[in-house]
């Protein structure tokens, strides 16, 4: 894990001089007198991956719709980084602007492939359709791209007029992947993406993802309950609990030498997440 270290080096040298892609200031939201998350503030710089992990109903889902725009917060600011303005609140940005950063610099892996894919449309063309909602029209262009996408996550160029239904779930999985990177976003939101599979198909996806985050120098936010899922991909990790942040630090720091109880508890297995 050699390599990981210098990376993570690397990760924090450049943090030092380069400006967040995201910032996150006192975010919350409600859902009646319940606490969905609260309080919640920290930065993400580009080419940082951030894990978010806590036990079921810890708020991390509610969190990551916050600031990927599909659930407006009560409270808090979620300043990204954008290329023509520079630093702007998204939550306070109009519909059409979000909806705009949510095609080109923005991603989201939801955990059911099903929920991020069009089943009625072939799979070349899930990859395809990210392509034209940023006004690419040439058809030649956009199926060779696709095809590559689909090489890209170990899909056979065979399969590009097959429906994602005829596909098992880590294919499916896969070309969730393609059809959000391929508009070559700068932010990846990631919901529990391994979960639901097996064992042995999450262990290749999880190589592929990373493979991925690296090559592209994608900043990304990956909520999971799976400590192993953090391991392999996040340089920095954040700990909720009934809403609340309860510990934040480098990866391999928090999991060798937690400080709170509960993330204590977490990292020896002893709570069921
Ligand atoms: N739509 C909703 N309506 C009411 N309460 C909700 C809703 N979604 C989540 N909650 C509550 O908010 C808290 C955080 O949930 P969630 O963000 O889904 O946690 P996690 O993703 O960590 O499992 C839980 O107490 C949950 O019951
Ligand atoms: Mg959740």
């Amino acid at each position: 894990m050699r390599a990981d270290k210098d990376f993570r080096e690397n990760t924090r040298a450049r943090t030092e001089t380069v400006k967040p892609l995201l910032q996150v200031r006192e975010i919350e939201k409600r859902y009646g007198a319940r606490i969905g998350c609260t309080g919640v503030n920290f930065d993400l710089y580009p080419g940082e991956v951030m894990g978010i992990v806590g036990e079921s109903g810890s708020g991390k889902s509610t969190l990551l719709n916050c600031l990927a725009g599909h659930l407006e917060p009560d409270a808090g600011q979620v300043i990204f980084d954008t290329r023509a303005d520079g630093p702007v609140d998204t939550v306070t940005m109009s519909e059409p602007e979000r909806r705009m950063l949510s095609r080109t610099d923005w991603a989201f892996v939801h955990q059911h492939a099903r929920d991020g894919l069009r089943t009625s449309v072939s799979a070349g063309g899930n990859i395809g359709e990210r392509l034209m909602a940023v006004g690419d029209r040439h058809y030649g262009n956009i199926r060779e791209r696709a095809i590559d996408w689909l090489g890209r996550v170990e899909i056979s160029e065979t399969r590009v007029d097959d429906r994602p239904t005829a596909f098992s779930g880590g294919m499916q999985q896969r070309l969730q992947i393609a059809r959000n990177l391929v508009t070559g976003p700068r932010l990846v939101f990631m919901d529990e993406p391994t979960g639901g599979l097996d064992v042995s198909v999450q262990a290749r996806l999880l190589d592929l993802l990373r493979g991925l985050v690296r090559e592209m120098g994608l900043s990304a936010l990956i909520v999971t309950h799976d400590l192993a899922v953090v391991r392999l991909l996040a340089d920095r990790l954040m700990v909720m609990k009934d809403g609340h942040v309860v510990e934040t630090g480098l990866t391999d720091q928090v999991l060798d030498d937690p400080q709170h109880a509960y993330t204590q508890l977490l990292v020896s297995s002893v709570l069921q997440v």
